[in-house]
């Protein structure tokens, strides 16, 4: 059996190791509401690299105090910030993984109680009391998400000076050494929020037609690109579908990821959903087709996500030409060691296992 989950991939400058990656996920693990990244940090993510992963997407991280969905996010809005992601990257690299980081603006969906707050199920997923820590949220208009605090209207000089927090933290995120950047522009976040005719009521330039919704998006993309080194891939996440009539499209989604790799991005990260309570069809390899359609129609490199489980399935997705990466989420996180046992399952013979753990894999 071929084993593509085990071919290297290279993009622009990188070359991964193999096309097993993780994708990010909020720890809500930042301990001083300050930003910074902890030893949980270069634990959960360290136990990736050890565990052979070919790249780690670390946690949506903020480019802005107000961008963080919890006070316990992390952020890239200062060097502190760097410094201590820095010590992430350095571990990450020693094991042989690549590691980038998702640069995100959470907009509406600001200012929650963190996803497992210890103080009950009413206090999670729902916005924070301005008098108990929170803080005002913005948005392209002042649309709430379900059940969430009514956002500000972003103004002009609001959406220039986000355009430049994520120039800002992409400098950041250079200099910590990281080896990409994802922006993150699916799930009800700031930017999809701006995509999504769901949660952008703007008459503006920034509002109405796709490509007047895509403009922030697009923007982004131009002056991260401009502010990177030529060989340092970029990566958008989307959502390939807000699952409702009125709201993003599949069509939608081929297109903007059409003009996303004519302004230089390398690989667009498919999922779906979170901008509005929607009927999903969850079920094994649920995302899949998007990432297909996206790989095939916009001619552009693809990561599906989204209920990847098993060695075969995964191996399957890369055969059958549906994406080029697949990343698995929870299924790491039950065993960080997927892609060594992957090896195994598909009798891969050079399997990425540390020196001190060979007598396991002997
Ligand atoms: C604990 C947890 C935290 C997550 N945080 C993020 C995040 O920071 N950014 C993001 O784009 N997606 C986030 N997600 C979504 C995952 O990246 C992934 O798309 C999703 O879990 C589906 O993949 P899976 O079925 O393999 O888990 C998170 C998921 C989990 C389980």
């Amino acid at each position: 059996m071929s084993q593509k989950l085990f071919e290297p991939l290279t993009l622009r400058g990188v070359e991964f190791r193999n096309r097993i990656w993780v994708p990010p996920m909020c720890q809500y693990a930042v301990e001083k509401h300050d930003g910074v990244a902890t030893d949980w940090h270069l634990v959960h993510l360290g136990s990736f690299a050890r565990g052979g992963a070919g790249a780690i997407i670390v946690e949506a991280t903020a480019v802005s105090p107000e961008g963080r969905i919890s006070a316990k996010d992390l952020g890239l809005w200062n060097d502190e910030q760097a410094t201590a992601l820095a010590r992430i990257v350095l571990f990450v690299h020693s094991q042989g993984a690549a590691i980038g980081i998702q640069l995100a603006h959470a907009g509406r969906k600001a200012s929650v109680w963190p996803a497992w707050n210890e103080q009950g199920a009413e206090r999670r997923h729902t916005s924070v009391p301005l008098d108990e820590g929170g803080w005002e949220t913005i948005g392209p208009s002042a649309l709430a998400y379900d059940g969430y605090a009514r956002p500000r209207e972003a103004s002009l000089a609001d959406i220039e000076q986000i355009e430049q927090s994520f120039v800002d933290a992409s400098r950041r995120a250079m200099s910590a050494g990281f080896d990409f950047i994802e922006i993150h522009a699916a799930h009800g976040y700031l930017l999809h929020e701006f995509l999504s005719p769901l949660s952008n009521a703007r008459t503006d330039e920034f509002g109405g037609s796709l490509e007047n919704r895509a403009r922030l998006l697009l923007r982004i993309v131009q002056s991260v690109r401009r502010e990177i080194e030529e060989d340092v891939p970029l990566l958008v996440r989307l959502s390939a579908t807000d699952w409702l009539e009125d709201g993003l499209s599949i069509d939608d989604t081929v297109q903007i990821a059409s003009w996303l790799r004519e302004q230089g991005v390398d690989l667009i990260d498919v999922s779906s959903g979170g901008n509005a309570p929607a009927p999903i069809k969850v079920g094994p390899g649920y995302q899949v087709p998007f990432a297909a359609a996206v790989r095939q129609r916009s001619s552009i490199p693809t990561a599906a996500v989204g209920l990847i489980l098993d060695p075969g399935q995964a191996e399957q997705i890369l055969l059958t030409g549906q994406a080029d990466v697949v990343l698995l989420g929870r299924e790491v996180l039950r065993d960080p060691n997927f892609p060594l046992r992957a090896a195994r399952e598909l009798r891969y013979k050079h399997a990425p296992v540390p020196l001190p753990y060979l007598r396991a894999y002997a």
